[in-house]
């Protein structure tokens, strides 16, 4: 197991799950917290549109603004993530062919699945001007936030 990064920070956003009055509020909070960490120098989620599954849509984030604000599954490391039902993470966006450039400041990026009821619904996308910014133990770290959406969503499905 990889050493478990930001406990303090998983702690604080783990409680303000618990209380956070709706998805947006969570959403919107858990970006500003990420994005003061070092090397998460943008940070947004990602939703599947309900009037097009084929189709992801830009929820809250924190970073420069992207153009990319409906991002289909065929494309992209985002739609890459829906697709293989898994987390992706690139450590050099420019090798990837599949990559859609929101910065070219952009090094590496993660992208990791929400899930709710089994099937993908959305997820949380962070990219860094590092190169290979997620390493294992980063990854595991980014993994329980976007947990913490999903549980989110268990506990209140309407909010979906
Ligand atoms: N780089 C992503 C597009 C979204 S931006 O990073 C905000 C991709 O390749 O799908």
């Amino acid at each position: 197991m990889p050493p478990l990064l930001h406990p303090e920070l998983l702690a604080t956003l783990e409680e303000l799950a618990q209380s956070a009055p709706s998805r947006a509020a969570l959403e919107e909070e858990i970006c500003r917290r990420l994005a003061q960490l070092p090397h998460y120098d943008w940070v947004g989620f990602y939703w599947l549109d309900p009037a097009d599954e084929r189709m992801l849509v830009l929820g809250s984030f924190v970073g420069a603004p992207t153009e990319h604000v409906r991002i289909p599954v065929s494309e992209g490391i985002c739609g890459a993530a829906v697709r293989e039902a898994a987390t992706v993470t690139v450590d050099d966006v420019q090798a990837d062919s599949r990559y859609i450039a929101c910065s070219l400041e952009t090094r590496s990026e993660i992208v990791v699945p929400i899930a709710f009821d089994g099937r993908i619904v959305g997820e949380l996308d962070i990219d860094s001007h590092t190169p290979a910014a997620f390493d294992p133990s980063e990854r595991a770290f980014v993994e329980q936030i976007a947990r913490l959406l999903a549980d989110y969503l268990a506990r209140h499905p309407a909010s979906l």
